[in-house]
């Protein structure tokens, strides 16, 4: 009788016993998905290599900074990021996963950045406004932010280069915060209607609100179409990121 209540107590102890915590495996995350179901892989949309999807307008992720990812898979949850399909994969990942899979996904290979030389841009072409800005509507060089041919800088600032223009013109617009070809809700109105408003004070709600439609999509395909490759070339021009 006391031999059964020992083995009671014990079988309690052991069921009870809190269950040692499984460090999330990053690279898993990327390839099978998160714990629960709908944490779906990454690479059912990233693609493969995360390089992305052009067609379907799906940005590259490898190569992008850890603390970037981190950033935005939080604001996908707390909803100041608005896309389903990434709210759905973000709230359904634990932190750990959100850990491991930013840090994953960040040292896979990014792609080489031609970076050119400056030229002497004409004047409201998508160059101008990327390496000089608009200074006359507080629209800053995106270049200044963004790196030299938008390659991005630090953890902060994400390349533009080489994205789906489809993507950059999406960002844009949800940042601006108007239906496209809607210009007349601009003004405080535009930010109560943005469906990004996860950017650090403002910053590129205050450019994008001040950005027309035509310079949004000249822009984004400007950036969309920066020498991007997985093959080095020049060394001296090559920015990996
Ligand atoms: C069902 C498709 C789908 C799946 C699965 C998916 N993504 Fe995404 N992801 C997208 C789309 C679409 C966007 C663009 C969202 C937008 O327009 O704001 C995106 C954007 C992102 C961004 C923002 C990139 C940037 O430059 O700001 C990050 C980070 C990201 N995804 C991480 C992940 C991770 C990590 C996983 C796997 C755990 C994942 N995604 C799975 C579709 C998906
Ligand atoms: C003052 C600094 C600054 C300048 C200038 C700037 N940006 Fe940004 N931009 C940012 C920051 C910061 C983010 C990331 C916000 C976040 O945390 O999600 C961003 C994000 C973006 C994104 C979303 C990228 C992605 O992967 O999701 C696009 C597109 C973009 N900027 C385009 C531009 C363009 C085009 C210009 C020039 C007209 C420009 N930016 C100028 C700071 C800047």
């Amino acid at each position: 009788m006391i031999k059964l209540q020992r083995f009671h107590n014990l079988l309690i102890a052991l069921l009870c016993a809190p269950i040692a915590a499984i460090a999330a495996d990053g690279n898993a995350v990327i390839v099978n998905g998160g714990a629960n179901p709908a944490a779906i892989a990454c690479v059912a949309c990233h693609g493969e290599d995360l390089k992305g999807n052009a067609e379907a307008g799906i940005p590259r992720t490898a190569g992008l900074s850890a603390d970037y990812i981190v950033k935005q898979l939080h604001d996908f949850r707390a909803g100041t990021r608005h896309n389903a399909m990434m709210q759905a994969v973000a709230l359904t990942l634990s932190e750990d996963e959100i850990a491991a899979v930013a840090k994953a996904i960040s040292a896979k290979p990014g792609v080489n950045i031609l970076v050119t030389a400056p030229t002497n841009p004409s004047a409201d072409s998508a160059a101008w406004i990327a390496m000089r800005g608009a200074w006359e509507r507080n629209i800053p060089p995106c270049t200044s932010c963004h790196g030299p041919d938008g390659m991005g800088v630090g953890n902060t600032f994400p390349p533009l280069a080489g994205q789906p223009a489809m993507y950059l013109e999406a960002q844009l617009h949800a940042f601006k915060g108007t239906p496209a070809g809607n210009v007349a809700k601009r003004g405080s109105k535009a930010k109560m209607l943005a469906t990004r408003y996860n950017d650090p004070n403002g910053l590129m709600r205050h450019i994008a609100a001040s950005l027309s439609d035509a310079e949004i999509k000249m822009l984004a395909e400007y950036f969309a179409a920066m020498d991007v490759s997985d093959t080095p070339v020049a060394a001296d021009r090559i920015f990996l990121k």
